[in-house]
């Protein structure tokens, strides 16, 4: 479904004009569509629907408590990094038996945190990790149930800063590390395998990494066994691409094909961690024009929308479509056009005091001028996550359309609130 539409020359969120949610709560303004948040999980969901798959929702990628609470009432479990992460799983009420805990570098207190809430599982990206985990449990007097972290030495195609299935990565572990440890689990009272974890990047847009990533637990779990391990759980991780562009994230039904037959094989139960799929294209930014002007033989259209608000393109050079909220020429089919009838290219920059505020260069866009809004799209993923206070800019609020209704799910910033934590 598209959550984001232009009807009559405006924009919409399902049955709400944007501009009145402008009005109402001010920008920077993160606008959230309830019916593309669950469309996008339910996809996952029926496409995996032969496995009875746990989705486990990545928490890092929109970790809104309204947004949590909504996904774990449509079925979802959740994927988290942090004690902060797994305390918001918490807040939003949802069940921490089906939490999977993720991450490089897990302290003591948030290993503890893990255990006392009885998470499903770790997954365990190095043997002193692993031993961390054992010692924690066993001060706890407990058994902790893991995942081992394979890095499969997969090239997933994407970003450099966001690939981690690749040798040289941090993450994880080779295949000779991780049938070390897998044995040394099964020597320890206080540890048990319950299957192979891999994460190979995010986004990946074509699905031959996953069927790599699949095959190659099978392979793994077919080893485990004949060594005596119960492994019965696959987690293939997140990473599923979004059309950030047109259309160039195939769907989770293509996924599903080339990742099912192999956990069919392998007879496990899998375990998913997706985020930026479900919640990317739910969600998009507001922001108004401040100023414009043209220096340097260019036009600037400057918005009170920067990049401590959304540092995606400044910080990977991503491509995020932006178009008036009420434009004078229709949004295009191809945004990166660099002619567009009607249209003259611009920079589009925030007003913090630095050159890489920018969310596009010499983009093709129609007139705008001060106090016009302008949305920028696919900000429902690592969008408000990522987001800053640099500048000593209060973050802006969020809110979730539910049809005609709109309600308020995270209150801007004040400049107390800025300070809120400082001492003098
Ligand atoms: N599981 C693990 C172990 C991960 O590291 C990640 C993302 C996910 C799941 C979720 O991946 P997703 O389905 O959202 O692609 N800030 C970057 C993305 C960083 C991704 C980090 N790990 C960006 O804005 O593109």
């Amino acid at each position: 479904m598209e959550a984001f539409q232009y009807k009559g020359n405006e924009l919409f969120c399902e049955d709400v004009p944007v501009a009145r949610l402008a009005e109402e709560f001010g920008t920077p303004l993160w606008v959230y569509s309830q019916a593309k948040f669950l469309s996008e999980f339910n996809a996952i969901r029926d496409a995996f629907a032969a496995l009875d798959p746990v989705i486990c929702y990545s928490v890092k990628s929109n970790s809104n408590i309204s947004l949590l609470k909504l996904l774990g009432d449509a079925g979802s479990s959740f994927d988290v990094v942090s004690g902060g992460e797994l305390f918001r799983v918490q807040q939003a009420g949802a069940e921490t038996s089906k939490v999977i805990f993720a991450g490089v570098g897990k302290t003591d207190a948030e290993i503890r945190y893990g255990l006392e809430a009885d998470i499903l599982m770790f997954n365990v990206e190095s043997e002193p990790e692993l031993d961390a985990i054992s010692a924690v449990a066993k001060s706890m007097g407990k058994v902790a149930r893991v995942a081992l972290r394979l890095n499969p030495d997969i090239d997933a195609k994407t970003h450099s800063k966001t690939t981690t299935g690749k040798k040289g990565n941090k993450f994880g572990m080779d295949i000779e590390r991780h049938n070390a440890l897998a044995a040394k689990v099964l020597k320890d009272d206080h540890l048990e395998l319950r299957g192979i974890h891999m994460h190979l990047g995010s986004p990946i847009l074509t699905t031959e990494p996953y069927e790599e990533a699949a095959k190659k637990a099978l392979e793994v779990v077919t080893e485990l066994r004949k060594q005596g391990h119960q492994t019965n759980w696959v987690n293939l991780g997140g990473g599923f691409g979004l059309s950030y562009r047109g259309s160039e994230a195939p769907p989770a039904s293509e996924y599903a094909k080339v990742i099912l037959p192999y956990i069919q094989e392998a007879k496990c139960r899998l375990a998913l961690e997706p985020g930026r799929s479900i919640c990317g294209n739910a969600g998009v930014l507001l922001g108004r024009v401040i100023f414009t002007k043209r220096e340097g033989g260019k036009r600037f259209i400057i918005q009170d929308a920067a990049m401590n608000d959304l540092v995606r393109p400044a910080m990977y050079g991503s491509f995020h479509k932006i178009w008036p909220v009420k434009p004078t020429v229709a949004a295009p089919s191809d945004f990166e056009a660099a002619e567009i009838p009607g249209c003259e290219p611009a920079d589009v920059v925030g007003p913090i005091c630095e050159s890489g505020d920018t969310f596009a260069t010499g983009r093709a866009l129609p007139p705008v001028e001060r106090g016009d809004l302008l949305a920028t799209f696919s900000a429902g993923a690592y969008g408000t996550v990522m987001s800053s206070n640099y500048n000593s800019r209060p973050r802006g609020a969020e809110v979730l359309v539910d049809g005609n209704k709109a309600r308020l799910i995270r209150k801007r910033e004040t400049l107390e609130d800025l300070i809120a934590a400082e001492r003098v």
